[in-house]
């Protein structure tokens, strides 16, 4: 009975994503490859290629090697800072993908336009509720809404917050796709309830058999609870950098001493503040990969959300699923007793 009862709140998402469970696993730079992104969707769920810094032609490659995987949907999630957004953007059309999420702020000009007359459907982050009615007046055919409690680059506004403002008025406009903090399937359940079309998790598939993230990655995942989920400090008020939340570790000493590089640059206005900005993700990409691919915990960034408590195993995709979905048929039985 929850089995049909989440079936029945998870259709829309599901319809709109063309997968049978409404859940996403949120792009991770360096971990979404194709390996976890076939195995998510070949399990029922919605996986999500991350460009990232890749280059067309990397990208070009990753989606290439992930439809070999599976013939499944799966999305392509790009970041609107990219300098080179628009041949990413005709990688994506000419692989007739079918779901394209912008991430990293709102679109550039020209780019919701170009990405939905390709034919894909346009999924982008939403931080707060003006900025999500700007988005649906746009065009943009679902919003994620990303909560502070998420691994990776965060917003200001708690996850429980964004839900209470975002989904009452806009959930029948468009899908709306829950993100951050979600580590147990109840929660699931109370957000579909709540309106959303579906959820969206990273942390809790990074210790997924098919994830290839280095062993030290996961194992830091495995030990960490809640707590050592930290989010970086932004130390130069003339240099806005967007906080990252990640296991505590020296490399968060090392960011302060990059930031005050930057800002030392900007101060001799070497570069100018875009410039600036985009140093700061390309020290990011560089920390993330030191910790994902070479497994170097200490100095790399192990970007992870408040959910790593919930994380005690490696388990397999399905298995991880399987989970969550009991979880929530189990809850909504529960409130329907
Ligand atoms: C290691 C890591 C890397 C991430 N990289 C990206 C990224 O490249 N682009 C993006 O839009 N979101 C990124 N995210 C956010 C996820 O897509 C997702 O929204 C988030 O993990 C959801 O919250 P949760 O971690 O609490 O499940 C990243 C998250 C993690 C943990």
């Amino acid at each position: 009975m929850g089995h049909d009862r989440l079936a029945r709140l998870m259709a829309r998402g599901a319809g709109f994503l063309g997968c049978e469970t409404a859940i996403l696993g949120g792009a991770m730079s360096w971990i979404s490859e194709r390996h976890l992104v076939s195995a998510l969707s070949n399990a029922g769920a919605f996986g999500v290629i991350a460009c990232g810094a890749m280059t067309p032609d990397l990208l070009d490659a990753e989606i290439a090697g992930t439809k070999a995987l599976t013939d499944r949907p799966f999305g392509v999630n790009l970041i609107t800072m990219h300098p080179q957004l628009s041949e990413l953007i005709d990688v994506c059309a000419k692989h007739g993908v079918s779901h394209v999420v912008l991430a990293g702020g709102l679109p550039p000009p020209g780019a919701i336009e170009r990405i939905k007359g390709n034919g894909a459907r346009l999924i982008c982050f939403a931080p707060a509720l003006a900025l999500a009615k700007k988005l649906i007046r746009s065009g943009v055919d679902a919003l994620v809404i990303e909560g502070m409690e998420a691994g990776g680059h965060i917003g200001p506004v708690s996850t429980s917050v964004l839900a209470q403002e975002i989904l009452p008025p806009l959930a029948h406009e468009v899908p709306i796709f829950v993100a951050g903090g979600i580590g147990h399937g109840g929660a699931i359940a109370g957000y579909l309830e709540m309106g959303a079309a579906g959820v969206q998790l990273g942390t809790r598939f990074v210790c997924a058999h098919e994830c290839i993230a280095h062993p030290n990655f996961k194992k830091a995942f495995i030990r960490a609870s809640a707590r050592d989920a930290v989010t970086s400090v932004q130390i130069d008020p003339r240099l806005p950098v967007i906080p990252v939340r990640a296991l505590k570790n020296r490399e968060m000493e090392s960011f302060a001493a990059k930031q005050r590089e930057v800002a030392q640059l900007l101060d001799e206005e070497k570069v100018e503040m875009a410039e600036a900005q985009l140093q700061i993700e390309h020290y990011w990409a560089g920390a993330l990969r030191r910790a994902v691919i070479d497994g170097d915990v200490e100095t790399g960034s192990v970007m992870a959300g408040q959910s790593v408590g919930m994380v005690k195993e490696e388990a397999s995709v399905a298995d991880i699923l399987g989970q969550l979905t009991d979880e929530a048929a189990h809850a909504l039985e529960r409130r329907s007793a």
